[in-house]
């Protein structure tokens, strides 16, 4: 009888134990909102980091303009024509608003209503999770295991609060956590985001610097009314929605092979772009959307202005990274119900210059930004963290090149989402503002 009742505990704790640690799809509806404190309580005693919060995109995560358009125009619309994708159009919300999907409320009501799906990447989602599962040797897909209560986990130990129990866990200071929602693979199994991964098999993770040092750096202060200053994590979370964090990401340079050319002669330049801030390719995350794209001028001494397009390397897929006057993303015809959809424009920027970026192909081959849609990657032509590319312009001089100085400027753009799907979505104006990463300026002498 003692046997069968300790047999009976043990099966008791092991179902209790796999209960509690079940993370990404597995986790659907295995919770309650009510298990979750609201970010506003955290704020009566965090208000610093709390303010810092509201002004990071992980609080907007799930009502933010774009993100609403994509999930419900395009996502949740294509599930619902073709019912396979179900699963992983719900999947958007273990990352977006974990709680939501935990709690099993998929598909969540409209931001507009006001629920808590709203709180999105909230403080008690993060100071919550217990554990990090890996697969491959990285965590992907919501990977993290969440146990709501008491105790709020963080990188510093023996903390103590008056409203709740503290305890340090390692993965607080470790890109893995970061990694379990910024790598994603999609239902064709791709791996459509992969930032903690591109970090990985870079220099910065071998030198120990973790995804916080550059987007949680640290400063002295409090980090609650009534703690003693330290050094305390700063929860700025700053990326593509910061002009000031994309600005110098890239450095660049330009020279000519010869700095006097004849009249008929032929002018060469080199610009070396370089990846000096970023502890990742450049654009990394939502590489479907985002566009970097270098655009070469130059100004003889009349000032007349003139445009150049890039030198061809010649590698497989290149087209893709030259602009050009080309339709794509032909698959948002099906959510969005338009039969014979021809597309939108690929690129929307000037044809001939170069583009940083990694394409992403539907199972037709043709380009899209629907990443879950996604059944192949292209080339990935981005700059990997501490990476340099060179580009060459080959510009045989026009016939009526006046005598003097030609001034040639580079400059290096980024928007976080190609233009021509931005306008055709309906996408507010900001969410394409175009970024100056970087300029460079040279120049040549002309003579008869
Ligand atoms: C009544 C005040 C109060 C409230 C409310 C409160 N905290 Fe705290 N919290 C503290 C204090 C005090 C500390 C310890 C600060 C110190 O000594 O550095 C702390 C520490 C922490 C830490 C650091 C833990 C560690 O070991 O590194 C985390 C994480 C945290 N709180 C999260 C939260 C979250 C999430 C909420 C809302 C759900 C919350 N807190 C609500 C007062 C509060
Ligand atoms: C995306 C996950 C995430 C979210 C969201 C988040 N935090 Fe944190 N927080 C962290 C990590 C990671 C650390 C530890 C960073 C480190 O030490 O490098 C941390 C540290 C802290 C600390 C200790 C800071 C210190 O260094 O003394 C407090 C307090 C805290 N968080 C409270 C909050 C509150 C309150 C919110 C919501 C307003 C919040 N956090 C939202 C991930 C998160
Ligand atoms: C629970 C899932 C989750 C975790 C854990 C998480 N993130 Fe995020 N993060 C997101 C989502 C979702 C977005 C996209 C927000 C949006 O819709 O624009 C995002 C966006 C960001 C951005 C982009 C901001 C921008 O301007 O584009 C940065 C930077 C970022 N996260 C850093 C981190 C860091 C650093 C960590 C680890 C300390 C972390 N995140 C952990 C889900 C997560
Ligand atoms: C050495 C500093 C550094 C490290 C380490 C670092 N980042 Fe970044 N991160 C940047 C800079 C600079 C940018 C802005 C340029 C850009 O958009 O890539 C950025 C941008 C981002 C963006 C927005 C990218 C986009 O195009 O939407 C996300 C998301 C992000 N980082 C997440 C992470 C995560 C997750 C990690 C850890 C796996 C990490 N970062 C590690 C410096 C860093
Ligand atoms: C594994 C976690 C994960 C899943 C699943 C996921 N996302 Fe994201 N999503 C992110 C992260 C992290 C970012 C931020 C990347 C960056 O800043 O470049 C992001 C960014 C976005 C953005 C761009 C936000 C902006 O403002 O630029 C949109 C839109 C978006 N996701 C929609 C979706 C939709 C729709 C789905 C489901 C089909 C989905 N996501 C599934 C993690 C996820």
């Amino acid at each position: 009888m003692q046997r069968i009742l300790v047999l009976v505990l043990l099966l008791f704790c092991a179902s209790a134990i796999a209960q509690t640690s079940v993370s990404g799809e597995e986790a659907l509806g295995t919770k309650t909102y009510d298990q979750f404190e609201k970010p506003e309580t955290c704020y009566s005693c965090h208000a610093d980091i709390y303010m810092q919060w509201t002004q990071a995109m992980m609080s907007q995560a799930y009502t933010h303009h774009w993100d609403e358009i994509e999930y419900f125009d395009l996502a949740v619309a294509h599930a619902e024509k073709d019912p396979t994708m179900k699963g992983p159009v719900d999947g958007c919300n273990g990352c977006h608003t974990p709680m939501a999907f935990m709690a099993g409320d998929v598909t969540p009501p409209r931001p507009e209503e006001g629920s808590r799906a709203n709180e999105s990447v909230s403080c008690d989602v993060c100071h919550t999770i217990t554990a990090i599962h890996e697969d491959g040797g990285y965590p992907y897909n919501f990977s993290f295991v969440s146990e709501p209560g008491r105790t709020k986990y963080g990188a510093k130990p023996g903390l103590k609060s008056p409203h709740h129990d503290t305890k340090k866990l390692d993965i607080f200071e470790q890109a893995e956590l970061c990694g379990s929602c910024h790598n994603e693979k999609n239902p064709f199994g791709v791996m459509v985001k992969s930032t903690q991964i591109e970090w990985k098999e870079g220099p910065y993770s071998k030198q120990g610097v973790p995804c916080q040092q550059c987007h949680m750096p640290k400063a002295w202060g409090k980090n609650a009314k009534m703690a003693k200053e330290d050094m305390v994590a700063q929860h700025l979370f700053h990326g593509a929605h910061d002009p000031g964090k994309v600005g110098g990401a890239i450095e660049i340079r330009m020279h000519p092979l010869e700095r006097e050319v004849e009249y008929d002669g032929t002018v060469e330049l080199k610009v070396q772009l370089f990846n000096g801030k970023a502890g990742h390719k450049i654009p990394t995350g939502s590489v479907e959307d985002r566009i970097m794209w270098l655009h070469v001028t130059a100004i003889d001494a009349n000032g007349k202005e003139y445009h150049l397009p890039v030198d061809k390397k010649g590698f497989e897929g290149e087209e893709y990274t030259i602009a050009a006057d080309e339709l794509a993303y032909v698959d948002m015809g099906i959510p969005k119900g338009i039969p014979d959809f021809k597309g939108v424009q690929r690129d929307g920027v000037p044809v001939g210059d170069r583009i940083f970026r990694m394409p992403f192909f539907d199972k037709n081959g043709v380009m899209t930004i629907m990443q879950w849609n996604t059944a192949k990657l292209g080339v990935d032509y981005r700059i990997g963290p501490r990476e340099t590319k060179i580009e060459t312009y080959t510009w045989e001089l026009p016939d009526d090149i006046p005598e003097g100085k030609i001034t040639f400027k580079a400059e290096l753009n980024y928007q976080r989402l190609v233009k021509p799907v931005a306008d055709f979505l309906g996408v507010p104006e900001d969410e394409t503002e175009i970024i100056r990463v970087n300029t460079a300026t040279t120049w040549v002498e002309v003579y008869e």
